[in-house]
């Protein structure tokens, strides 16, 4: 097996005399290729592409869903138990996309502090974050602009739950997700220096093309995108947790990955509370990755869209 080695280097911000380098070690994506497209490798094919994707074909709680009358009814519920949380800024993290979502990650260090949370009695720490647009659950059958997911790990038994945030366009960008611009324009230089260096072209040629992708929204290939990264020497999430209000008002049910291999008895947690994203974020991250929400689910017995 093939590791991709990068290294991040850390700027301190206060303390110039400390320079912190950390060594993310990123795995090539397991598994046979899957996408979104709806052909032999989207959604609808998950389940028969390996035999550990069977889940996203057979399971019976399968996420995203609509949140409505209906499934409020049977299994979306109003949250009851304490989501009680204890999150500081996360040092020398990575953003990056990873082929299918644009994913902010980092090593967790033996010393350093685990953000977690605890539903009821249960402990979850919190090991990436990712993007989807556009949202995967819906509200009524509306879907938001796009949604953040905070996903988080129980230490024992590995079981995950997933606080979703509903993301809703605004003029004015936002500062929590200040990163996502500056992914796209590292994406777009490599994209640049990888061209230019071709025989046979110019860079004035390129730069056209370059200025007329990025205003079509073209998104560039997986291959090139994923091998860039942005280092983030801290993600305090502060402002978006005080705006929703500690993760309080949200919704409750067992779902699944939204990705193969589809795993369920995932906690979600969907916050009531839309936060906003700014639109030249919300555009990096559309130039980045593309249409990337899987369709709701309904196997819990209403009819199938499959
Ligand atoms: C944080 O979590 C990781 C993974 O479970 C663990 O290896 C590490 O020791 C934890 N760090 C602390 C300070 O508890
Ligand atoms: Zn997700």
């Amino acid at each position: 097996m093939k590791f991709i080695l990068s290294v991040v280097i850390a700027t301190s911000s206060l303390f110039a005399a400390v320079s912190a380098h950390a060594i993310v070690k990123r795995a090539p994506p397991a598994g046979p290729h899957w996408d979104y497209s709806g052909d032999k490798t989207g959604p609808d094919h998950w389940g028969l592409l390996d035999p550990a994707y069977v889940t996203c074909e057979s399971g019976m709680q399968q996420s995203p869903v609509d949140i409505n009358k209906e499934s409020l009814s049977r299994f979306v519920h109003c949250a009851k138990k304490a989501l009680t949380f204890d999150y500081k800024p996360v040092k020398d993290a990575v953003a990056h996309f990873n082929g299918h979502t644009v994913e902010i990650d980092w090593t967790p260090g033996a010393k350093t502090h685990n953000n977690s949370i605890a539903i009821g009695k249960k402990q979850y720490n919190l090991i990436q974050f990712h993007f989807h647009t556009p949202s995967e659950h819906r509200i009524n059958g509306r879907h938001a602009d796009a949604e953040l997911h905070l996903v988080h790990r129980n230490p024992v038994d590995k079981s995950l739950a997933v606080i979703g945030v509903l993301l809703q366009a605004q003029a004015r960008n936002v500062p929590f997700f200040h990163y996502l611009t500056a992914l796209q324009k590292k994406v777009h230089a490599d994209k640049h220096s990888a061209v230019a260096a071709a025989p046979g072209t110019t860079s004035a040629i390129i730069e056209e093309l370059l200025k007329d992708s990025v205003c079509a929204g073209t998104q560039p290939t997986s291959e090139e995108a994923t091998k860039v990264d942005y280092p983030l020497p801290s993600v305090d999430f502060e402002p978006l947790v005080r705006a929703l209000k500690g993760f309080t008002p949200r919704w409750e049910y067992s779902g699944s990955l939204t990705t193969p291999p589809c795993s369920e008895n995932v906690a979600w947690n969907v916050m009531h509370d839309p936060y906003p994203i700014g639109l030249d974020q919300l555009r990096a991250l559309v130039d980045l990755q593309g249409y990337n929400a899987r369709d709701i689910e309904d196997s819990r017995g209403g009819s199938s869209h499959k």
